[in-house]
């Protein structure tokens, strides 16, 4: 089959396509996939250089999250049938013409879903949405903060926090990134790179944020954290800055925060009711056009090392598809 083949880890280049990849098996349980779209995240970057909390085994095809149609059932498979279209999230095995992933991994689709937007619904949005809902516990009248609002995760959770209720303030490093998060329904925009960010935050926000999602890390989550208001809630979800932040844990203290971390696979695995009412309550806002993954940039499949670049980078807007 064709696939996106890592045989070194590296930069985004070592990923190379190859005409005939062997296919891989199906076991019990699991499913075969033909994957229409895929979705770049920025954990397939660290997947391919190595600096992902778990290192995947070379040569590996890369690519976390797609959308295609069932190929092949397993003979202990219920609920899923040859020709039903789904999306799923994987550690690795996207970025090819099948996947095959354990059968719980998949979510069908209604008959009317596009496979590009389904493709990059179900990482990013879905992330966002649990951390939002879960997590930082977003009601309708608070005052949320979302960093790296112009990524895939961010604008998803501009967008979803906007859905719930809130009013946003949106931080990001460019005006072009701001400008979409505005149009995903950011009240408040913040360019970090034009000055102080917790100046900026206090005009933006006197009386303090109720919640702050925090994808990026790096020198941005402690002003962010300065901004939230009493009992207010941070939820920490990657570092794309590259540094992992260290916090004055009296900041903590003074504000009476709550700061939580947020990890989607742990959090499907510890509480799969409380992961199954977020899915049926994301998947209805998808239903009703609440909730649309904004598809920054597209590039075929031959070009697979430069859409990685383009995420790598971080100039990706929304998410970067994929398309097989
Ligand atoms: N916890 C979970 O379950 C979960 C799930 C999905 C993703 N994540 C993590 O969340 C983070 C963001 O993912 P994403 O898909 O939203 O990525 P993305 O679309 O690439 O967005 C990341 C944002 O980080 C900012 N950034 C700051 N410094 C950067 C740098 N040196 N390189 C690249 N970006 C930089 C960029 O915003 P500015 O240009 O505005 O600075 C960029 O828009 C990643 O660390 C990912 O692993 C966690």
């Amino acid at each position: 089959m064709r696939a996106a083949v890592a045989r070194e880890y590296g930069d985004p280049e070592v990923v190379r396509v190859e005409d005939d990849f062997p296919e891989p098996a199906l076991g019990a349980g699991q499913v075969r996939v033909g994957v229409a779209a895929a979705a770049v995240n920025f954990s397939d970057v660290l997947v391919v250089q190595n600096k992902y909390q778990m290192p995947a085994e070379l040569p590996f095809v890369p690519g976390s999250e797609y959308a295609g149609t069932v190929l092949e059932v397993a003979p202990d498979v219920t609920g899923l049938r040859v020709g039903q279209t789904v999306l799923g999230a994987t550690f690795v095995g996207a970025f090819a013409e099948q996947v095959v992933v354990p059968s719980f991994a998949l979510t069908p689709l209604p008959d009317d879903v596009d496979l590009s937007v389904a493709a990059a619904f179900g990482v990013a949005h879905r992330t966002a949405f649990h951390a939002l809902r879960s997590f930082a516990r977003v009601r309708p009248g608070d005052e949320l903060i979302v960093l790296g609002a112009g990524g895939g995760v961010g604008l998803a959770a501009v967008q979803l926090g906007a859905a719930l209720g809130a009013t946003v303030t949106a931080v990001a490093s460019s005006d072009e990134k701001l400008a979409v998060a505005r149009e995903h329904g950011a009240t408040n925009v913040i360019n970090y790179r034009a000055g102080d960010l917790r100046g900026a935050l206090k005009a933006a926000l006197p009386k303090g944020a109720d919640a702050v999602i925090d994808p990026v890390g790096g020198g941005l989550s402690e002003p962010a954290l300065r901004a939230l208001r009493w009992q207010g809630r941070f939820v920490t979800l990657g570092y794309a800055a590259g540094d992992i932040p260290k916090i004055p844990l009296n900041l903590v203290l003074l504000k009476g925060a709550i700061v939580t971390g947020f990890q989607m696979r742990d959090f499907g695995a510890n509480e799969p009711a409380e992961f199954a009412e977020g899915d049926r309550q994301l998947f209805q806002l998808l239903a009703d056009g609440k909730a649309n993954p904004y598809l920054g940039a597209r590039y075929p499949f031959e070009d697979v090392a430069a859409a990685l670049r383009h995420v790598a980078d971080g100039k990706a807007i929304g998410k970067v598809l994929l398309e097989l």
